[in-house]
């Protein structure tokens, strides 16, 4: 008999969850709407803390953009931004208030978790890493899931903090590399990751492989990588693969072998919870297979995947770090900025920025469309209307398609009376 994803559990901190973790996206692509549903339903779903006062601002109409743009305007036609620093206060307000909320709202068996990004530096990563961490713990969050980097010195800034020991403390790697480090230093703090997400290369967001090379990997291995470097040093976490995983069958194919529960995430991408626009929802829906990029134009320096239309590419706007400022490195610099001003000597009149876009205004808009390698099946997930729309869908019609499908089938939604 073939199997449902709902014929297993997720363990997880002394608690079961049906196994399926909806991943952080950033910018509020992942709302506190779409992570709470997905609790409701059993699962983890994820916020995400990127941007996180321009997500305060817009959930809970606080002025903290505002604020600082004011703060620094005379820096604006600077092309040094060191200056530009977030007020460490505001920011775990901001934090506090993102998450707190989230968790008063919190109804059902699952939990919700917090996608904490490293590669948003801030013009200061420590501290402002250090504040993100504490705040988030501060405000009752269930799971911190560390993100875009290596973490190495995540444990260190958590460790004094009184739920150290009980929040539950996740990573996410796509090699057996680059999770050997991380592991040496939590054995240092004595506070092994409580699971493991494994991000292969055909996930949605930043990817952890090379712009040439990412093809050459192939999630299913990369676990077993994994899972053997685990089983090797006697290490028993549960290991969490994404990336790909598009049909409930795909995650039971995964459940077999070992691993303990799925992420997924572009197909919660088209629901009515994401926070995306309906418009680019349907840019989504729209998209064949040689729409799905892989390009270098985010300041990160990571590859990013992403819908070859989203109007932030080639885009050269003025970098808008007074107000933002996400990704400034320790030293005030950030790729956009460098890119941005060199086109600007070139030539001031017309400036145009092809190999960089400023992340941080885009992300705000909606105007990177980031997305995993399989939103050209998406399609096939849901009805489409005469007018040629596609019929968005409910967060939980894709959880339980994932939860009870088998032999690879999807459902198709219930069919709206407009269709
Ligand atoms: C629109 C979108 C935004 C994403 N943003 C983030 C992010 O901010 N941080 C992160 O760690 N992962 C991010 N991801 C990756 C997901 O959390 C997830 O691990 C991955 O996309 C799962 O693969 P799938 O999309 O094929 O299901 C994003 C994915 C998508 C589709």
């Amino acid at each position: 008999m073939s199997k449902a994803l709902n014929d297993f559990r997720l363990k997880l901190g002394g608690k079961e969850y049906v196994p399926i973790v909806v991943g952080g996206m950033g910018v509020d692509i992942s709302t506190a709407e779409l992570a709470l549903e997905t609790a409701r339903l059993g699962g983890i779903g994820h916020i995400s803390d990127a941007m996180v006062p321009t997500v305060t601002d817009r959930r809970f109409e606080t002025k903290f953009v505002q604020e600082k743009q004011k703060k620094y305007k005379f820096n604006i036609g600077n092309q040094d931004k060191s200056v530009v620093q977030f007020d460490l206060n505001r920011l775990a307000e901001a934090q506090r208030l993102h998450v707190g909320r989230t968790m008063d709202a919190k109804e059902g068996d699952g939990a919700v978790f917090v996608n904490c990004m490293e590669k948003l530096t801030m013009n200061n990563p420590r501290d402002t890493l250090q504040v993100r961490l504490a705040a988030a713990m501060d405000a009752g969050i269930e799971g911190i899931t560390l993100s875009a980097g290596l973490h190495l010195g995540s444990m260190e800034l958590m460790k004094d903090h009184p739920r150290f020991h009980d929040v539950l403390l996740g990573i996410i790697v796509s090699s057996g590399r680059a999770l050997r480090p991380f592991l040496k230093r939590a054995a240092k703090f004595n506070r092994m990751p409580d699971y493991i997400v494994v991000e292969g290369p055909l996930a949605g967001g930043h990817l952890g492989f090379g712009l040439d090379d990412w093809q050459e990997y192939d999630l299913k291995n990369i676990v077993q990588d994994v899972l053997e470097l685990l089983k090797t040093n006697n290490l028993d976490i549960p290991v969490i693969p994404a990336g790909g995983v598009f049909t409930g069958t795909d995650a039971v194919e995964f459940l077999e072998s070992g691993s303990s529960a799925v992420q997924v995430a572009t197909r919660f991408t088209v629901t009515q919870e994401c926070g995306l626009p309906d418009k680019t929802k349907q840019h989504y829906f729209d998209a064949s297979e040689e729409d799905i990029i892989v390009n270098t134009i985010s300041p990160t320096g990571y590859p990013m995947r992403m819908l070859k239309q989203s109007p932030g590419i080639d885009a050269g706007i003025r970098p808008n770090c007074e107000a933002f400022g996400y990704i400034l490195d320790s030293k005030g610099h950030c790729q956009y900025v460098e890119a941005y001003n060199r086109e600007l000597e070139k030539n001031p009149e017309k400036i145009s920025v092809l190999d960089k876009t400023c992340l941080c205004t885009h992300f705000r808009k909606f105007n990177i469309w980031t997305c995993g390698h399989y939103t050209y099946r998406l399609k096939d997930t849901t009805h489409k209307y005469k007018n040629g729309k596609y019929q968005i869908l409910r967060a939980e019609e894709v959880f339980q398609d994932y939860q009870f499908s088998k032999d690879h089938t999807v459902k198709l939604p219930e069919q709206s009376q407009s269709v």
